[in-house]
């Protein structure tokens, strides 16, 4: 059986644009292949975090995953930080990556300007991504496009480490699925909707209030021309509302464009805000089910006994093609 794994930061409420691009194909794909999901949390103390409210949120995407149709029984859950194994493993790899090729990750080069001192684990940010996903030997990597470039470096690492030290790692490829590459911000639609944006109307997190996703849907940045029509370089507002219909109700962008071919954007946008609280409300609904439930932390124990042995076998493997043992 094919393996998929995918893992999230656990900085805050996750968005609209986090479940279109990778919960939601986690979900789709997890009765095809063994799946591994995990919470990133090392990776999000690449940038500063209060340490109360990380633990909280830890927690909270967990639960997120449950309620958004992650099955326990189908999915191996886990948290990055309780398995000492892809730290370690991240080390073994950095030291198989180049600085030219780190230094070339956007999302490095965007995230360190935003800062005036940025820690070094933002730079090597890519390689425990890597460890991550060389450690299973996952084949396929669900992700938003923003994560595609890391994915590859994954690949290219992979690659160089086989040919020098013989066949370790499997290949991975990211999944990405068709509509929901890349969900944009409603207020501005030609940046991604992004958890740290500093204007929070452009933003839909899945624990928003229903009517405060309603108002910013209405609210969405369009354009002048009112025609519903798919066109991310002249109409990136209405095309970001028909990708995100799209990714909610399995729709085609051609059969969107038609149902509203007579619409006006305020029937558009009502309709999508109705598809988006449908799902969501669905959600949440679940979410207060078991937020408070010790199954998370069952799921949690079950997931950590698997993935610590798959990871210490890895780990073990590579010390050894690499010369780390007694003669
Ligand atoms: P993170 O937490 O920034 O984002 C989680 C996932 O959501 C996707 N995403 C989006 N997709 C569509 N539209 C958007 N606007 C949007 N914003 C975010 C991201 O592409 C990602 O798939 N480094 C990763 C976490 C990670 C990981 C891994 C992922 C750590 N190790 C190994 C896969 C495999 C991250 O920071 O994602």
């Amino acid at each position: 059986m094919k393996k998929m794994l995918t893992g999230l930061q656990p900085t805050g409420v996750i968005t609209l644009g986090n479940y279109i691009g990778a919960i939601k194909q986690m979900v789709k794909y997890q009765d095809e292949y063994e799946s591994y999901l995990f919470i990133a949390d090392l990776h999000s103390i690449t940038v500063p975090q209060d340490p109360t409210e990380l633990s909280k949120n830890i927690k909270s995407l967990l639960a997120l995953y449950i309620a958004c149709g992650i099955d326990p029984n189908k999915n191996i859950i886990f948290i990055q930080s309780e398995n000492e194994y892809h730290a370690n493993i991240s080390w073994l790899l950095e030291c198989n990556t180049y600085y030219g090729e780190l230094s070339r990750m956007t999302q490095f080069k965007d995230k360190s300007k935003k800062q005036v001192n940025f820690t070094s684990g933002l730079f090597t940010y890519p390689v425990l991504m890597a460890a991550d996903i060389l450690a299973y030997d996952a084949d396929y990597v669900p992700v938003g496009v923003d994560q595609k470039q890391h994915v590859e470096l994954a690949r290219d690492i992979a690659i160089r480490f086989n040919k020098k030290y013989g066949d370790t790692f499997t290949i991975p490829e990211p999944l990405i699925s068709a509509s929901g590459t890349k969900i944009m911000d409603l207020v501005d639609p030609t940046k991604k909707m992004s958890k740290s944006s500093d204007n929070q109307k452009g933003v839909i997190r899945l624990l928003d209030d229903v009517n405060v996703i309603r108002k910013k849907i209405m609210g969405a940045t369009t354009d002048s021309e009112m025609i519903v029509k798919f066109d991310p370089i002249n109409k990136p507002g209405i095309s970001n509302l028909i990708n995100i219909y799209s990714a909610i109700t399995n729709m085609s962008i051609s059969d969107i464009e038609s149902k509203f071919s007579t619409s006006n954007y305020g029937q558009f946008k009502r309709e999508v805000a109705d598809v988006v609280i449908d799902e969501i409300t669905k959600i949440q609904n679940k979410y207060n089910e078991i937020i408070n439930s010790d199954t998370l932390n069952e799921i949690l124990d079950n997931g950590i006994k698997i993935t610590r042995e798959i990871a210490k076998k890895k780990f073990e493997d590579m010390k050894h093609k690499m010369g780390f043992m007694r003669v």
